[in-house]
């Protein structure tokens, strides 16, 4: 019987956090942390089995599932919004190859399960912006999402057709203080907590009144292992789960910060980039569908949040 965890992009803001929670919840050797250009965290790369893994070679990933006895793979590897729009080759080799290759090799190499984030970029222009439905119209216009809603079909497909259990979620914005994000639209989000910290002040490149969706990162693991762990018998979805956490604009993020930091300043250069892609994803979502599917429940709201990230960013950036 297969008996290993796979889990790609293990360097990344989520699998940094990943890796150590489903090491603790199952073992250690028991989950394969996969990085592949950035340098996996110390508490990664020595808390258990470690591998360089490009998953935009179709014969590496299929050798890594089989020499590794992978059960179960958590396929994080990624390239975000903003920067998928500045290359989109590498963009297309990673969100779109990386993932049709873990998707066969799973099917080939008889693994039991995928996870795999879908995000609130799957939704575009068209769609709903205010409690977005989980089931409306799509239609995203960025490269990243565009990428999402095709592995959230592929996902639904591979699942009904081929017997491959996917399961994703359609992720917010996700804050952390251990990892840092590269290149989202979201990440002001965790960058205004650095520059609180270090400088007492920071320059947002979306306008202030942008809401979007938002999770805290512990809430952003519970809700993968939550999925990953759900009684399949209870799913009528697979790889398009909206769930929320908590929404908000800069400007209320910044007034929940002067209100623990009253100095902090904030001021705005807006990047039309970013700007367009923000205004094109959802301001909040309805995650009633995981809620009664699988029991949903996120924990932290903004002010929770924020005492957490400010607390354990000082100690951090001490
Ligand atoms: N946080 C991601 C981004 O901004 C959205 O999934 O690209």
């Amino acid at each position: 019987m297969k008996k290993n965890i796979l889990v790609t992009g293990a360097a990344g803001q989520i699998g940094t956090e990943l890796v150590p929670a489903l090491r603790e919840r199952y073992g250690d050797e028991r989950v394969i942390a996969a990085g592949h250009r950035t340098p996996l965290p110390d508490e990664v790369r020595d808390g258990g089995p470690h591998i360089t893994l490009d998953v935009a070679n179709q014969a590496d990933v299929v050798a890594a599932i089989r020499d590794h006895d992978i059960e179960v793979i958590y396929h994080l590897a990624s390239i975000l919004s903003a920067l998928a729009e500045a290359n989109r080759q590498n963009a297309h080799a990673v969100n779109v190859n990386g993932l049709y290759h873990v998707l066969e090799a799973a099917v080939a190499g008889d693994v039991r399960q995928v996870n795999v984030p879908s995000s609130i970029a799957a939704f575009g222009p068209d769609t709903p912006p205010v409690n977005t439905p989980n089931e409306t119209l799509q239609r995203p216009n960025t490269l990243y999402g565009i990428a999402k809603v095709l592995g959230e079909l592929w996902g639904n497909y591979y699942a009904t057709k081929l017997g491959l259990d996917v399961r994703g979620l359609r992720l917010p914005g996700i804050i952390s203080w251990k990892t840092e994000p590269t290149a989202g639209t979201t990440d002001y989000a965790v960058a205004i907590f650095y520059g609180a910290l270090r400088e007492g002040r920071y320059t947002c490149y979306l306008r202030p009144d942008t809401s979007l969706p938002m999770m805290y990162m512990p809430d952003c693991i519970n809700a993968i292992i939550g999925l990953a762990e759900a009684d399949m018998a209870k799913l009528k979805h697979h790889a398009d789960f909206n769930v929320a956490g908590v929404s908000f604009t800069p400007s209320e993020l910044t007034a929940a910060i002067q209100r623990r930091m009253p100095d902090f300043e904030i001021d705005y250069d807006i990047d039309p980039l970013r700007q367009g892609i923000a205004d094109s994803w959802p301001d909040s979502l309805d995650d009633s569908v995981a809620r009664a599917e699988w029991g949903w429940r996120p924990t932290y709201d903004l002010d929770a949040m924020v005492d957490d990230m400010l607390a354990n960013l000082s100690i951090k950036l001490r």
